[in-house]
């Protein structure tokens, strides 16, 4: 443990003045996700959350309310620590503001400064926005008395105050920032906090508050409550023991590795804080991360808007892990990203229920099937068998460099690379072939075998981002607890053979997107009832143009498996497949390279229209046509498949 290398990561901390919403979810689990890694690569981390309970906010929610702002916030920081569980957060810490460790702290560092001379007492006049419990000058105002964060209304207030002489570590944090690159990230928030507001010059800043009275006392004038953000800010030092007696945790965590946060708030953490730390003698963070918004499609998510996403309700529709994954993949690192249901089921649909649960359910099965579940030993290998090897023996890697510059969807991605991979090995090798032939029996071994490793692979290093799925299908796979499933102990080929799988229902059902979409508008009341969604718009019936079964007879439908594809040269739409059906080889093109690479096609079972009369386009003899869904307008399409892997050649009917 002594000789452990560290890892703090720390979440803002959320003010309780509600439940919180999706948005919230998504810094939390992020950071979580993280946690979970660097423990899992051996660190000794500390994982810090917590709530920001003061302020006027806090005090008016709670006067509206009729309770005191400390029975307000008791309760919700209730529901948010549920939250937390339910989303399988790993904090190692939880830190309130009301705690008394965090206002004894916040109160001496209130009077160091004052002694030092880094505080110091004047007249205020200025204009402040309380939602966003922030000070704003007359010239930084939007069209004249509106906050520039959020664009509402600020208020005047005058009062004499304490300030914080910010102006005087001005070039001292500047220098800092150009000497150190990571410091704060993505860089295009390091270019605009000292364009915006460093290099035009800091003001000081006006940190006690004199008109309420919720807040931490200043020890030497009680007439002033410190404010908001000075308070919230001393949190990431507070829960450590700083200024205690008991001062093991700072000494051993401080300075944090990543300050995760909102873009909003880049600005505290980026300017206040490490003057605060510097004024303190106190290193500096490594790192400030100010991530994107995740938004609705009407626009931001907000409390006031009343568009808010319950990240309860969602979890309880679909599960802690489908949550997480979407908010883990579908945020661009370090941009804005849209929640949509459209999106959340797609990701649902497509990564989890068919690409991830379908290679795992084939390849138990399969085992159970063909090898009484018991994994085979490897066999002799093939070229394709190698290429995947070097896929997975390389993934560990690649995951760490993305994890460590916290690329977290792109860490997501490749791990989904290489679950595609195994999808494509297995309608490239056909074990349901192998197992026909007595011939091939070492050959089947060596799929299955690769197979199950692979996806040891891919479940070991999903346990920080799905830890209940990756837990689970482990236990499926007879992945023996222990050093078989940590991250720095991968190394290709110690997939125990003789391990026993288990089959069980599908890890991610696949969901009706068309009558979940209806469902979810019923429950909100404003929508036609979820049968609706089954009735087709379309004519009435006398009106369709009907066809006999004979008619419908006429079409030869086949499965055809891709195996190969290019683009048309000089067409921008056209993809050249070459089909297997059965026994015959096939061309066909097809208008469908915006949508897939041939990469993604290869190894593919596709539905074919076998008895259509060939065509010409660009020069080259297309023999059939292959069947896709699309959308109006064609935005959406995909290409038609089967749910289980059967013979090319086979009749569609
Ligand atoms: N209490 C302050 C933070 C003090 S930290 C010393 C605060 N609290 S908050 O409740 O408003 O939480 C803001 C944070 O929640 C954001 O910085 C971000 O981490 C997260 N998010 C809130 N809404 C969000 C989205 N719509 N999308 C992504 N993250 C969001 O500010």
């Amino acid at each position: 443990m002594e000789n452990k290398k560290t890892y703090y990561i720390t979440t803002p901390i959320y003010y309780p003045s509600g439940k919180l919403h999706i948005g919230h979810a998504y810094t939390t689990v992020a950071a979580d996700a993280l946690a979970r890694y660097k423990r899992a690569m051996g660190y000794d981390v500390y994982f810090l959350t917590g709530t920001d309970e003061h302020g006027q906010k806090i005090e008016r929610v709670a006067k509206q309310a009729g309770v005191s702002p400390k029975e307000y916030v008791d309760g919700v920081v209730e529901t948010i620590v549920g939250l937390w569980k339910l989303l399988n957060i790993s904090n190692d810490g939880f830190v309130r503001t009301t705690d008394e460790y965090h206002v004894a702290c916040v109160q001496k560092v209130f009077k160091r400064l004052y002694d030092q001379g880094d505080i110091y007492k004047a007249s205020y006049k200025g204009h402040y926005c309380t939602p966003c419990e922030s000070f704003w000058l007359e010239r930084q105002l939007a069209e004249g008395e509106c906050c520039p964060d959020c664009g509402r209304k600020t208020e005047v207030v005058e009062e004499e105050s304490y300030f914080f002489r910010l102006s005087k570590y001005a070039p001292a944090l500047i220098a800092h920032i150009r000497a150190h690159p990571e410091f704060i990230q993505p860089v295009s928030r390091a270019n605009e906090m000292l364009n915006n507001f460093l290099l035009p010059g800091l003001e000081d800043l006006c940190v006690s508050r004199t008109t309420f009275k919720w807040g931490i006392p200043v020890t030497f004038d009680d007439k002033h409550v410190v404010y908001v953000w000075i308070d919230a800010l001393s949190n990431y030092i507070s829960k450590l023991g700083y200024l205690t007696a008991d001062h093991e945790a700072f000494d051993r965590y401080w300075p944090a590795d990543v300050h995760l946060v909102g873009k909003e708030i880049v600005r505290f953490h980026t300017i206040v804080w490490p003057i605060l730390l510097m004024a303190l003698g106190l290193e500096l963070p490594k790192q400030v991360f100010g991530h994107g918004w995740l938004v609705l499609e009407g626009g931001k998510m907000s409390k006031s808007k009343g568009n808010v996403v319950d990240p309860v309700e969602l979890v309880g529709r679909y599960g802690v892990d489908a949550i997480r994954y979407f908010l883990l993949r579908e945020m661009p690192f370090g941009a804005d990203g849209v929640f949509t249901n459209e999106a959340l089921i797609a990701r649902i649909n497509t990564d989890l229920a068919n690409d991830f649960g379908n290679l795992l359910s084939r390849t138990v099965t399969m085992i159970q099937k063909y090898r009484g579940s018991k994994v085979p030993e490897r066999g002799a290998l093939l070229a394709e068998d190698e290429a995947l090897e070097a896929q997975a023996a390389a993934l560990p890697a690649e995951v760490d460099s993305l994890m460590n510059a916290l690329k977290l969807p792109d860490a997501l991605q490749e791990i989904w690379k290489l679950v595609g991979a195994c999808n494509k090995y297995i309608d490239v090798t056909r074990p349901w072939l192998l197992a026909k032939d007595e011939g091939e029996s070492s050959r089947l071994d060596s799929v299955l075998y690769n197979l199950a490793e692979c996806l040891r692979f891919i479940c070991v290093l999903l346990q920080a981002f799905l830890p209940q799925t990756a837990a689970e299908a482990l236990d499926r796979l007879g992945v023996s607890e222990g050093r078989l499933r940590e991250i720095p102990e991968l190394k290709y080929g110690q997939f125990e053979s003789g391990a026993c799988v288990t089959a069980r229902e599908a890890l991610f059902p696949r969901i009706d997107m068309q009558k979940e979409l209806a469902e979810l508008k019923a429950l909100k009341g404003d929508a036609e009832p979820a049968e609706a969604a089954k009735q087709p718009e379309s004519a009435p019936e006398e009106t369709r143009a009907l066809i006999d079964y004979e008619d419908f007879a006429k079409l030869d439908l086949r499965l055809a498996r891709v195996i190969a594809c290019e683009p048309v040269p000089k067409s921008k739409h056209l993809l050249n497949l070459t089909l297997e059906v059965g026994n015959e080889t096939r061309t066909v093109l097809s208008g469908i390279k915006a949508y897939y690479t041939p990469d993604e096609l290869v190894g593919r079972t596709v539905v074919l229209v076998a008895n259509l009369k060939p065509r010409k386009l660009c020069g080259i003899e297309s023999n059939g046509m292959i069947l896709c869904a699309s959308d109006e307008g064609d935005v959406h399409l995909s290409a038609l498949t089967t749910m289980a892997d059967m013979e090319s050649g086979l009749k569609v009917r």
